[in-house]
């Protein structure tokens, strides 16, 4: 096996491929002498074990053989007893000029080809080049070369690794674009995707993963790609050989053919049924053995040219109880990577930890970035330089972080500066990691913040996040499994509330800290006495919301309506629709809402409670306020800056239906303090338990009622025997 250090790099010059026009195309058949379904390793072959028939099977062999020898010069190896597989020859290996790459199979069933493809190969005096062990790769099967960019079209996802593209790319001198297989029946590059002379291309979009798709779309350009529907993709439509203008393949659906035909291709259709048990066609059954490279720069050399990567990545801890391992594999997959575990050190104790040694790999630069973000929000560290250190760079501009700057998490992160791993404070999302001069301190900056000469990180190197071990013990879990849970229904809201209602009390008598976030729904829900009650009640330390939930309010407080409806009656009142600006224009003149407080102009509701007990509260602004009051923040950045002041230090904040405000609060949150989100629109809910702290929770319902029963609760749990009564 090769080390890690000297994979091959992919990514040369773009190649030109013409067809030799003075000696014939070759081919590599094989008959279908021992041919049969025997085993099951893909999904065509299920239930198709032994029900193919051997003589029809040889009767459309000997049909496409005959239409091929009329297009191109056919060669045979000889078939082996016992690889009943070997009759497709796309699958022997990939040929460029006079080498070859010999495939390894995935799976044992079809490994035993091997030597027989291999002694043909040098029979014919190709260079035969062989990757290492356990690195699949199927051969043309798999690899395509595009008829007019001079690229190879590698495939990955089922059956060849996308490791094993870089070792193309080396060998062949050629580029090479990867391609993400997603839908297991077509589990071969060749069963979805067929380029065609003058750059055509036949494919079944839905069998690639988006990224590959944006691809494909950047090298072809529309009007020469040919999307076929499910129907024809499940008839190996794309399973074509291509000789010239013709297109040799299976029974295909007349609008598909006139396509085709319109393309400027004649289409010669001959019967596979038999073939298509075992899951393959017309390509499958050939290899093309004369592929010509021709040095010459092509046209498409300007488009951004894609590469394999790989980064070697540690991670330790609880990998297996917590699941964090199948969520690191699976994240890299998904992301339309791969990996090899190079090493995992299983720990022998239940508590001890374990450790992994991982290498990723991507088929671009942008994917690893994406993957590599990922896992270090997990928790792993990328291990792969002699010493781990944060790339920092300057900044240049007030403002402006350099490309590529770490985009901080909410989770607690360290970077590696001068050989010492230092902890960021002021940690929240979206934000780059400033180093201070004598590289002592980092500190989360907003870009608007950072100013020239800042050392911000760049890059993954040398940044890990620090994360609390994922509970081992699962009796603890549960006492906080609803907390987990994320978005939870109507009929899970009395078991929350019941367990938020005693966090609150436990945050209260500790001394701790609860930020309240809220809109206006509060006040026409008819939560707003109820949120007034928690103020009083000493639960609130201070109270995030905009101009609206205040105007309400006092509105609520000074006329008895909200927004004009007079909450008791539930009836507009006339002319209410006027009250809202009333009290704003009351409130100016009194100058600010504490002046109106104290002038009894404001005598009950949230604000109330707010001045009278001394509880910090902040108004941000927006574009639709009326008035606004005196109080409101009209300066965003501002608004946004005294936010962030409040919120440092909470215990828990309580969101209740903003999603304006419980949005931009979560986004200023570092992980650890625990957010509730209510609100009766599940999106906002899940909006903000996608964070993924399992700190969060979210309450789907109305906001009212979430704080009637809280306060109900609360009461409860103050007095039982009164409440009881
Ligand atoms: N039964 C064979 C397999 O699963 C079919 C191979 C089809 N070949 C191809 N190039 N798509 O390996």
């Amino acid at each position: 096996m090769m080390s890690n250090t000297n994979v091959p790099n992919s990514a040369t010059s773009p190649k030109l491929f013409i067809l030799s026009m003075t000696s014939p195309l070759n081919y590599l058949m094989c008959a279908p002498d021992h041919y049969d379904v025997d085993y099951v390793i893909n999904p065509w072959m299920e239930g198709n074990v032994h029900k193919s028939s051997r003589d029809r099977a040889v009767e459309q062999w000997q049909k496409l053989y005959g239409v091929l020898k009329g297009l191109v010069n056919v060669e045979l190896v000889t078939p082996a007893k016992g690889w009943p597989d070997m009759v497709f020859t796309a699958n022997a290996g990939l040929v460029l000029g006079d080498k070859a790459v010999l495939s390894r199979f995935l799976h044992k069933e079809r490994q035993g080809e091997e030597p027989y493809f291999k002694a043909w190969f040098e029979s014919k005096g190709f260079t035969v080049y062989e990757l290492p062990k356990d690195l699949p790769f199927e051969g043309a099967g798999d690899a395509l070369f595009d008829r007019s960019g001079g690229w190879l079209w590698a495939g990955y996802g089922f059956r060849s690794e996308l490791d094993a593209h870089p070792y193309l790319a080396k060998w062949l001198d050629v580029e090479v674009l990867s391609l993400r297989l997603i839908d297991n029946r077509f589990y071969h590059l060749d069963t979805c995707f067929c380029p065609l002379t003058g750059g055509y291309l036949l494919y079944y979009p839905p069998a690639f993963d988006s990224y590959s798709n944006r691809l494909i779309e950047m090298r072809v350009p529309a009007d020469k790609r040919i999307a076929i529907e499910e129907a024809d993709a499940v008839n190996f439509a794309c399973n074509a050989v291509n000789v010239d203008r013709n297109v040799v393949m299976n029974k295909i659906s007349d609008r598909l053919k006139q396509r085709i035909t319109d393309a400027g291709f004649t289409v010669i259709e001959t019967p596979l049924t038999e073939f298509l048990k075992a899951g393959g066609a017309a390509k499958c059954l050939t290899l093309r053995t004369i592929e010509v490279p021709i040095a010459a720069e092509s046209e498409q050399g300007a488009i951004e040219q894609g590469g394999v990567e790989a980064r070697i990545v540690e991670l330790t801890g609880h990998l297996l109880d917590s699941g964090i391992i199948n969520r690191a594999l699976d994240l890299v997959t998904d992301n339309g990577g791969s990996f090899q575990v190079l090493e995992f050190n299983l720990g022998e104790q239940r508590q001890s930890t374990s450790l992994a040694r991982i290498r990723i790999s991507a088929p671009s630069h942008d994917l690893m970035e994406t993957i590599m973000g990922e896992l270090i929000e997990i928790g792993a560290v990328l291990q792969d330089r002699e010493t781990c250190a944060a790339n920092l760079e300057p900044v240049l501009q007030d403002g402006v972080a350099p490309d590529d700057f770490y985009v901080s998490t909410i989770y607690p992160t360290e970077a590696c500066v001068d050989g010492e791993w230092i902890r960021c404070t002021n940690q929240r999302m979206d934000a780059a990691i400033a180093i201070s001069p004598d590289g002592k301190t980092a500190t989360c900056k907003l870009l608007r913040d950072l100013i020239v000469g800042d050392r911000v990180v760049v890059g993954y190197d040398g940044v890990r996040t620090v994360r609390k071990p994922e509970a081992r013990d699962t009796a603890k879990k549960e006492e906080f499994s609803f907390m987990g849970a994320g978005v939870s229904s109507e009929r899970r809201v009395e078991l929350v509330v019941e367990q938020i209602a005693w966090e609150l009390r436990q945050i209260r008598d500790r001394g701790g800290k609860l930020v309240v976030s809220c809109g206006p729904v509060v006040v026409h829900t008819g939560g707003a006495p109820h949120l007034a009650y928690l103020i009083r009640e000493g639960y609130v330390q201070s109270m995030l919301g905009g101009n609206a939930i205040a105007v309400h309010d006092m509105e609520q407080s000074s006329m008895g309506t909200s927004l004009g409806v007079d909450l008791k009656r539930g009836v507009s009142v006339k002319g209410g629709h006027r009250h809202h600006l009333k009290v704003i224009n009351s409130v100016r003149r009194y100058g600010s809402i504490h002046k109106a407080v104290e002038a009894g102009f404001v005598k009950t509701g949230v604000m109330y409670e707010c001045v009278k007990n001394d509880i910090p509260f902040v108004l941000a602004g927006s574009i639709r306020d009326d008035g606004p009051l005196p109080d409101t923040v009209m300066d965003l950045l501002e608004a946004q800056r005294l936010y962030s002041e409040q919120i440092r230090g909470a215990d828990m904040i309580l969101m209740l239906s903003s999603m304006l405000h419980s949005i931009g609060v979560g986004n200023m949150t570092p992980a650890g303090v625990k957010m509730v989100c209510v609100d009766i629109n599940p999106a906002v809910v899940t909006k903000l338990s996608d964070r993924g702290s399992v700190e969060s929770v979210g309450v789907v319902t109305d906001v009212g009622l979430f704080l009637s029963l809280l306060v109900q609760q609360l009461k409860k749990l103050d007095s039982p025997v009164a409440v009881a009564a």
